[in-house]
């Protein structure tokens, strides 16, 4: 035995000593349950009072975060390394000469949602590197004309909406003067202008400009002066209400990316204004925006200016167009590469409508009204790339070959519209370039799509298929995937399908992802006696991702998935699975993903899971009614042990037993079932009883023996408490702390513990059973009042520490509320590294360990810092609530 008995007391049999000594260490562990939390370190805040004062947050030494915080001034303290400073969202106002003094290294300044009425020079004086200044979002109406002087680096000016306005400074804009040759990027958005000019003699090269969500009626012919010569990224008069547009007003301007006249114009424009657009425009734009203009037709006149420029895409999206006619584009637009048709009304397109556009390479006239495409509406747009058609009311596509023609398109996209055919192939003819097929969503009560055994053969390139929800209910021989062999991709999900051939996917060797969930495929593996399973998974030895969720199998047949040796992520979820053998995932060798939620499984064993332990990361599980008794024992301490993430863990739930039903499977503690039924056997060979059969007997007698002692300790102590009141008791510590201890550390305890506790500066009175144990006492009343007695006690643990064999959950659990009163008052102290399986996992000390509440000796060869920080923070946690004056007396 570990424990060593002082020889000077009476002996009692040797198993009333272990129970005894157990009695402590469970009296001990115990407290450290009823406490929790070891209060180890208590110097740890050194208060900060910089931080009281300061209220931005400094995230590094260059950023310096001051924005939300109800600022009336600018706060005192801003590191002089801040580069970035915020101070939006505030109430500054107004700013004064000094508030950014000394910050010489701005580089980003962001002043916008504040309160701002005036600018003066003196603001930024020491902002020599300011680049980027934000104030929108103020009440600036002033701006002098040296305001940026010293700003000489800007290059972003922010000054959008000011609610009293600027547009008085606008017209002479002489703060710009200085800024000449820096600023790239002018925001004056929404400060209540109505003409777009600025600037006599200024010249300026900015890169965007915006003049949104302003007032102007007039682009004149020098608006724009300031900036001639300039090459515009971005030029931005959207949400205005522009009138009339002069055909010579971007004369100066060099070039310009985008042009965005976005709700730029009053409603219903006659066609004149887009023309006078096009005209002003001429070759100087690659993209124009002339969205949401509310215009109901357009005419190729319009676009007569654009005749040999070089804009490549016209977005004219969100407008009334009704329909597109054989003169809507002409052949004014020949260069064009991206055409936005999208959300408007267009009903149908003209047989040559699109003649003109042979360089088109994007068309996009999803939302609008198309019922029909006629065969040979693209057939002069041989450099088509991507199409998009959907949401359309789309019924059929003509087999002489609506998308004849396109031989370069390379994605198609038909989802959401009304489509009810049979697919022959003819519909597809000339697409052999195409690499994207969407027919998703194409749903009506009245029909549905039927495909054949052609229906794809033209697209023997294509890699992405996308069937979703299109009430396919079978698919059969020959497979219309046949031809496809470069196919990576394909969903069948939401069909409600119920037929598929084994060889349906035979030819797909290069399919990576397949979505089959939510379907009805449990007909294809259930197994009555004398069917066989539909094996539609084999060849698909490249798949990566299948999805077979929602589709009501009731069983896995061995060898379904025998192929997939790449596979990586299966979904098998929200099916009536109740048993699932671990062989038929015994060749996917690199699953990573698994998902088995909500099925009818009640119990998860080894078998199952093995085959896929070594690749697995994430495991979806829960969600089934899990059955909690033993056969849930190796599951259950999986969970706690495995590395795998396991995927929505609070929905793992128990279905049975009744008194557990609903209940938390994190709960359930098999140990409490002692399932293995090891822990008595255990106990019986430790204490040295031979025999089988006494064994069995013993453990009875004994058990019954220890819910009579528990009574009787829990008596006594309930006696030997009442006996003192807390004032009394308080007063009434004989020792700062009593050690337990195991006799195996008995050398550590005389040699280091106790000269370091009783001989230094502070002495603590220590007790120590060998000579203050009080002889003839019984040896438990003894602990209980050495442990009555002490403030503190140290338990110090070690590997023949653990070893004694001292408790089941019972037993322990009789003791927590034994000696409940016990607070507050254990040390840890983990004298040598406790391997795992010493430790059980609901064990309180291996609670303490993870929740670090314990202090760790660092051993005889550790370094000599690190014990005095050791014994350092031993005396710390002793020395606290101690006060001298109750020791005197005993001294
Ligand atoms: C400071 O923090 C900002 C914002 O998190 C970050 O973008 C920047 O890179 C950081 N700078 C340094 C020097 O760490
Ligand atoms: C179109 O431009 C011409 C010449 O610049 C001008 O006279 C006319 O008023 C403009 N029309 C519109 C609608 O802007
Ligand atoms: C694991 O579960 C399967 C299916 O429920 C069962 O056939 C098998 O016998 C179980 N294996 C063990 C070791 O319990
Ligand atoms: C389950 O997990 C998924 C993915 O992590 C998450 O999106 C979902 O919200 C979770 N569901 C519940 C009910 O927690």
């Amino acid at each position: 035995m570990e424990v060593e008995v002082p020889a000077t007391t009476y002996q009692p049999p040797i198993h009333m000593i272990i129970m005894k000594w157990s009695a402590l260490v469970v009296v001990l562990v115990a407290i450290v349950f009823q406490t929790g939390i070891l209060p180890i370190s208590s110097s740890a805040k050194d208060s900060d009072e910089q931080s009281v004062e300061f209220p931005c947050r400094i995230v590094n030494a260059t950023f310096t975060d001051c924005s939300y915080l109800r600022l009336r001034s600018i706060p005192e303290g801003i590191p002089i390394s801040t580069e970035t400073l915020l101070l939006s969202h505030n109430k500054l106002h107004p700013i004064s000469s000094s508030s950014l003094a000394g910050l010489v290294n701005l580089r980003y300044l962001d002043m916008s949602y504040n309160t701002i009425s005036k600018l003066e020079r003196d603001y930024f004086t020491d902002q020599a590197q300011l680049q980027h200044l934000f104030l929108s979002h103020n009440q600036i109406n002033k701006i002098p004309p040296d305001a940026f002087m010293s700003v000489s680096k800007l290059k972003t000016l922010d000054l959008s909406d000011q609610n009293n306005g600027i547009k008085k400074a606008l017209s002479m804009p002489q703060y710009l003067e200085p800024l000449n040759m820096t600023l790239e990027t002018l925001l004056l958005e929404k400060i209540g202008i109505d003409s777009a000019k600025i600037g006599g003699t200024l010249k300026i090269r900015l890169k965007v400009f915006s003049l949104a969500r302003n007032s102007i009626t007039k682009l004149n012919q020098d608006d724009f002066k300031a900036l001639s010569g300039a090459r515009l990224e971005r030029l931005d008069l959207s949400r205005n209400a522009i009138l009339s547009i002069d055909t010579k007003v971007f004369n100066t301007i060099l070039g310009i990316d985008t042009l965005n006249f976005t709700q730029a114009l009053s409603q219903n424009p006659p066609p004149g204004r887009i023309e006078n657009i096009s005209t002003a425009i001429g070759t100087k734009v690659k993209k124009l925006i002339l969205r949401s203009l509310t215009l109901q037709s357009v005419t190729s006149s319009m676009f007569k200016g654009l005749e040999n420029s070089t804009l490549e895409e016209l977005d004219l999206s969100y407008n009334r167009l009704t329909t597109l006619t054989n003169a809507s584009f002409g052949s004014y637009l020949s260069h064009l590469q991206i055409l936005q048709l999208h959300n408007n009304l267009i009903a149908s397109i003209s047989e040559t409508a699109l003649t003109g556009l042979t360089s088109l390479k994007t068309l996009a006239l999803f939302n609008n009204l198309l019922t029909e495409i006629d065969p040979g509406s693209f057939a002069h747009n041989g450099h088509l790339e991507d199409l998009y058609l959907n949401n359309n009311s789309i019924k059929h596509l003509s087999s002489e070959g609506s998308f004849r023609g396109l031989i370069s398109l390379r994605t198609l996209n038909l989802s959401n519209n009304g489509i009810i055919q049979i697919f022959t192939g003819e519909e597809f003819q000339d697409l052999h370039e195409l690499l994207s097929l969407d027919i998703s969503n194409n749903f009506l009560k009245s029909g549905i799509i039927t495909l054949t055994g052609n229906s794809f053969k033209p697209l023997s390139k294509l890699k992405y298929l996308r069937l979703k929800k299109i009430h396919l209910l079978d698919i059969s021989s020959p497979s219309p995937f046949a031809h496809l062999v470069q196919l990576h991709l394909l969903d069948l999900s939401n069909n409600n399908m119920h037929g598929l051939e084994s060889d349906t996917f035979v030819t797909l060797k290069s399919l990576e992802t397949l979505y089959l969930d939510h379907n009805h495929l449990n007909n294809l593996w259930y197994q009555p006696k004398s069917k066989k399973p539909v094996l539609f998974l084999r060849s698909l030895v490249s798949l990566r991702t299948l999805d077979l969720s929602f589709n009501g199998f009731e069983a896995v047949p061995t060898g379904v998935f025998n192929d997939l040796v790449h596979l990586k992520a299966l979904h098998l979820n929200n099916n009536q699975l109740s048993a699932v053998s671990g062989q038929v995932f015994e060749n996917l060798k690199e699953l990573q993903f698994l998902a088995l939620n909500k099925n009818l499984i009640n119990v998860v064993n080894q078998t199952l899971l093995s085959p896929v332990m070594k690749t697995l990361n994430i495991l979806f599980i829960c969600g089934n009614p899990f059955s909690c008794g033993c056969e849930q024992e190796w599951f259950r301490d999986w969970i706690d042990d495995t590395k795998i993430f396991l995927g929505n863990l609070s929905l793992c739930q128990c279905e049975s037993p009744p008194e557990w039903r609903h209940k938390p499977l994190l709960d359930f503690n098999p140990e409490v079932l002692n399932c293995d039924g090891k822990i008595p056997l255990h106990y019986w060979i430790i204490i040295g009883v031979g025999s089988l059969v006494t064994l069995v007997l013993i453990i009875a007698l004994i058990s019954n023996r220890w819910k009579i002692y528990y009574v009787y300790l829990l008596v006594k102590a309930r006696h030997h408490r009442s006996r003192k009141d807390e004032y009394d008791r308080l007063n009434d510590y004989r020792f700062d702390a009593f050690i337990s201890h195991s006799s195996a550390d008995d050398d550590w305890v005389k040699n280091k513990l106790l000269p370091e506790l009783e001989n230094g500066e502070n002495p603590f009175k220590v007790c120590h059973h060998e000579r203050d144990f009080e002889p003839g006492q019984e040896i438990i009343d003894n602990i209980i009042d050495s442990v009555d007695h002490s403030r503190r006690t140290i338990c110090v643990i070690s590997k023949s520490y653990m070893e004694s064999n001292w408790c089941t959950y019972e037993r322990r659990v009789t003791m927590n509320k034994l000696f409940v009163n016990y607070k507050d008052v254990l040390v840890l102290i983990i004298l040598e590294d406790i391997p795992d399986k010493k430790m059980s996992k609901y064990d309180l000390i291996h609670r303490a360990v993870k929740k670090n509440t314990y202090l760790k000796w660092p051993g005889e060869d550790g370094r000599a810092d690190e014990k005095a920080v050791f014994w350092q923070r031993l005396k710390t946690v002793l020395g606290e609530d101690r006060t001298p004056e109750n020791y005197e007396a005993l001294a």
